[in-house]
This record gives structure tokens, sequence and C-alpha cells, in this order.
């Protein structure tokens, strides 16, 4: 049994879909943390989920169809509804816990070592959960990084939090974390990452790289406009392909990246993990390189 506890499923995450035929077809693939420890490289995001009771039985039905599908990386924080997502997720994956790799965020104001152990049952408490897969820093804010670290080593140590990572931290931010005591543990940074926010490319994406750091690539689907870009709903067609499949397997191609779309219908979320069997032709990527071209100098990191 590792830390992690994901050898208690005794299977890296299987693609363990009800129906055996998606399997056949289609396999998750992962992505690995500094620990060893593997991940799928998609999971679910749940920003703006939970918060109407009209939609809860889709969204929870959503969610339930992708982890079936291998998807069991859920993404939430405690901002999201102020904890509606987390309640939701929490009724979405009873039954379903030992599949899951449960991620959630602290909010910055949060993050102090008085604040953060309190926060993090709060979402413990909502997901109905004794201890979170991923815990991250949704976004810098005045608590010191070193002090934040310290915090987020004391919750793993009590078996509140497997990783702890950090979400919307540029490249300075990343290297002051990493000279803290114990910032070098970092699991993963999620970031702003898809074909119109390229800017990691740049310089975070291969300082991470170079440090086996996964980044989770947020708002891969440019919040659904992406679905909607002509050029490539174009491209998409010529290869047979939705948009949003095409954005996502553009992601995926790394080795390192993890995608994290939110969809609120089965037929989104099925349309998603089929991008996974989207391989893409040198053709296709010179094509979507010219509708989105790659940085040609550093940029901030952008956010939603
Ligand atoms: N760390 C951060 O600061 C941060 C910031 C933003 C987001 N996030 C995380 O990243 C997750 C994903 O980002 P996001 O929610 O901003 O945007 P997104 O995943 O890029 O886009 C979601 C939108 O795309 C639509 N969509 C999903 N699948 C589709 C498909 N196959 N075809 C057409 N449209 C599709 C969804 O519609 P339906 O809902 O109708 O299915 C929804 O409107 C969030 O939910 C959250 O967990 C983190």
């Amino acid at each position: 049994m590792d830390k992690t506890g994901f050898a208690r499923l005794g299977r890296p995450f299987m693609n363990d879909g009800e129906e055996g035929e998606e399997n056949g077809r289609m396999s998750m693939k992962y992505v690995e943390l500094p620990t060893g420890d593997r991940l799928p490289a998609l999971g679910q995001g749940t920003w703006m989920i939970g918060e109407s009771r009209s939609s809860r039985a889709g969204e929870i039905a959503t969610l339930q169809r992708g982890i079936d599908l291998g998807m069991t990386l859920i993404d939430t924080a405690e901002m999201y509804g102020e904890g509606a997502s987390e309640q939701l997720v929490g009724e979405a994956i009873r039954g379903r816990r030992e599949r899951v790799f449960l991620v959630s965020k602290v909010y910055p104001h949060n993050a102090g070592r008085k604040d953060l152990p309190a926060a993090c049952e709060r979402s413990l408490r909502r997901l109905g959960v004794d201890c979170l897969d991923l815990y991250l820093l949704h976004w810098r804010g005045g608590v010191p990084l070193a002090e934040t670290v310290e915090t987020f080593e004391r919750l793993e140590t009590q078996g509140k939090i497997r990783h702890w990572g950090v979400s919307n931290l540029d490249l300075g931010d990343m290297a002051e974390l990493c000279a803290a005591p114990g910032g070098d543990r970092v699991a993963a940074n999620q970031v702003l990452y898809n074909l119109t926010r390229r800017g990691v490319e740049w310089d975070l994406l291969p300082w991470c790289g170079e440090r086996g750091i996964p980044l989770m690539a947020y708002s891969p689907i440019e919040q659904a406009r992406l679905a909607r870009h002509p050029g490539l709903c174009a491209l998409a067609e010529k290869r047979g392909a939705a948009p949003a499949q095409l954005a996502l397997a553009w992601l995926l191609r790394h080795d390192r990246v993890i995608a994290i779309p939110k969809a609120s219908s089965v037929a989104h979320v099925e349309q998603n993990f089929a991008a996974l069997a989207c391989p893409l032709d040198a053709e296709t990527l010179a094509g979507i390189d010219r509708l989105f071209p790659p940085p040609k100098r550093a940029t901030p990191l952008q956010m939603l």
C-alpha cells in the first residue's frame, strides 16, 4: 500500500466503465505525479456545478457517468458555489469514493497555519470523506507560500490530504515555492491552458516538465468558446471529430498535462471521454498552430 492509498484499488485507476464496450475501444491515459502515483490525464471540473436545484440530478448523473468511464479525477474548490459544488461532488461519489481521485482547493485567505486546517475540515465534511487526494492553494494571496507549504505538510502527515499542490502560480512564484522548506514536494500546478491560452508553453510548462510536476489544464475548452470557434469547428469537421474533442486531444498529447473539462450533460462527458481516441496527425497539429499560434515570448500567466 502506498501513502496515496491508490494501491488499495489494486489497479492504477483502471477505466472501469460499466459498459464494457467502451473499455475495448478507448482506454484512459495516465499522468505520473512526482511521487510516482498515476492519475487519469482526463478528469472532470465542477465550477458552477451544484448551484441550481433543477440541474442537480443531471449534474450528478454526468459526474457518475464520467467516473464510470474512467474520468475518476474530480476537481472542486471551497470557492465553487461557496461549498455547493463540494456538496454535490460528495453526493455524486457516495459509494464510489475508492475509485475517485478527489481534488479541492483552498481560498488564499484561508491558506495560513490557523485557517487552513479548519478550511480542510469543512471541505472534508461537505465532501463526506476522510481525506483529499490533492489539496491546492487556489491562487497566491497574502499568506507566505512557506507557511502554506508547512501547513499542507502537516495536513499530509495527519492523513487529511494525500498530496498538496498549487494553482495559478507563474514561474517566479513556483521558483519561490520550490525553494521553501518542503516546497519541492508540490504535486501539481493547476493553470489556465488551452488552445487560446498557450503562454505557459514558453516557460512554465517546460520548467514544470523538467521537475516532473504535472500541469493541470483548467478551462480546457475555454469555457465552451472553443466548441464554437469557427476555425476549430472547420478543422474538427474535416477530421470527423467535435471541436471540444480536438481541443482536449491537443492537451492530452503532452506527457504531464491533465485536462479537467467541466460538463453538465452525459452527452458532453461522453464526447469528452472520446477525445482520448482522437490522435492528432502532423497536418492537424500544423492547422491548429496556424489558428492558435504558439507563444513567441514570455507572457504573464493568465487567470480566469
Ligand atoms: N484553478 C482555477 O483557478 C480554475 C479556474 C477555472 C476553472 N477551474 C477548473 O477547471 C474546470 C474546467 O474549466 P471551466 O469549467 O472553466 O471551463 P471548460 O471546461 O473549458 O468549459 C466548460 C463549458 O464547456 C461546455 N462543454 C463541455 N464539454 C463540451 C463538449 N464536448 N462540447 C461542447 N461544449 C462542452 C460545458 O457545457 P455544459 O456544462 O453544458 O456541459 C461548459 O459550458 C472547472 O470546472 C474547474 O473545476 C479552475
